[in-house]
């Protein structure tokens, strides 16, 4: 299927709203046409850094019908996804490099009936998810290295947005190839480009400027990188 043909997603990341005002951020948001929110969970021990955890998804939960998309920075993710599927996440995504088996995690969200995901840091290869590529309902690409936001887009994560694309193909299977991190006007249009269908932007979207006018200038980065892809 031609990039172009792909639906196309803009999750923005809660990790880079002003947390006294998350009701008014979700908000701006839904009505400027995002079409999911991005939940970046910390442990302080996966990733340098601590953020929240599922009581903070259901409080987003309780204010938005849109899908969240927790993104579980986490050493031990299967402690953790019935919580998740409690607090009304609707896709989670895991670590490979966790220290859970991936293979069991993958199983685990789907017996929960969730859609599950299987992330990538930077300097991990896509052969860590080559043979799961079959059974997850996401690959998540991070473009920079995991525990803060605000920071720059690395491109060597471009020639694995695309091996994610071309094995997602060969496979046979929809999922989205997600993009995480850095994502602005340029380098969505990139990651666009590369294949990615789903993009995951914080400080992009949440930097002071009016919300929706932020995602308009990245849907039309995102439908314009998409649509050379397909040439
Ligand atoms: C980083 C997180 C990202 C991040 C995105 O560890 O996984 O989701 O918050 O924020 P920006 O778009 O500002 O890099
Ligand atoms: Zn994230």
């Amino acid at each position: 299927m031609p990039g172009g043909e792909r639906r196309l997603r803009l999750a923005p990341s809660l990790l880079s709203a002003d947390f006294g005002a998350l009701g008014e951020a979700v908000r701006a948001a839904e009505s400027g046409g995002a079409d999911a929110f991005h939940l970046d969970v910390m442990d302080g021990h996966f990733v340098p850094n601590l953020s929240f955890g599922p009581a903070l998804v259901a409080a987003v939960r309780a204010r938005t019908r849109l899908p969240l998309d927790i993104h579980l920075m986490i050493t031990n993710p299967l402690k953790f996804l019935d919580a998740f599927h409690r607090a009304g996440g609707d896709t989670l995504v895991f670590h490979v490099e966790s220290d859970d088996d991936p293979a069991e995690v993958v199983r685990a969200v789907h017996a929960l009936g969730l859609r599950v995901g299987a992330a990538l840091r930077p300097d991990t290869p896509f052969a860590a998810v080559d043979g799961l590529a079959s059974d997850v309902d996401q690959l998540l690409v991070m473009s920079v290295h995991p525990g803060f936001s605000g920071q720059r887009f690395l491109p060597e994560a471009l020639p694995k947005v695309r091996a994610a694309r071309a094995k997602l193909d060969e496979v046979g299977h929809g999922a989205d190839v997600s993009i995480d991190g850095g994502v602005n006007v340029e380098t969505a249009a990139d990651a666009a480009r590369a294949g990615a269908t789903f993009f995951v932007c914080g400080n992009a979207v949440f930097d002071g400027h009016p919300v929706a006018e932020n995602l308009r200038r990245l849907r039309t980065a995102i439908h314009e990188g998409a649509s050379d892809a397909v040439r």
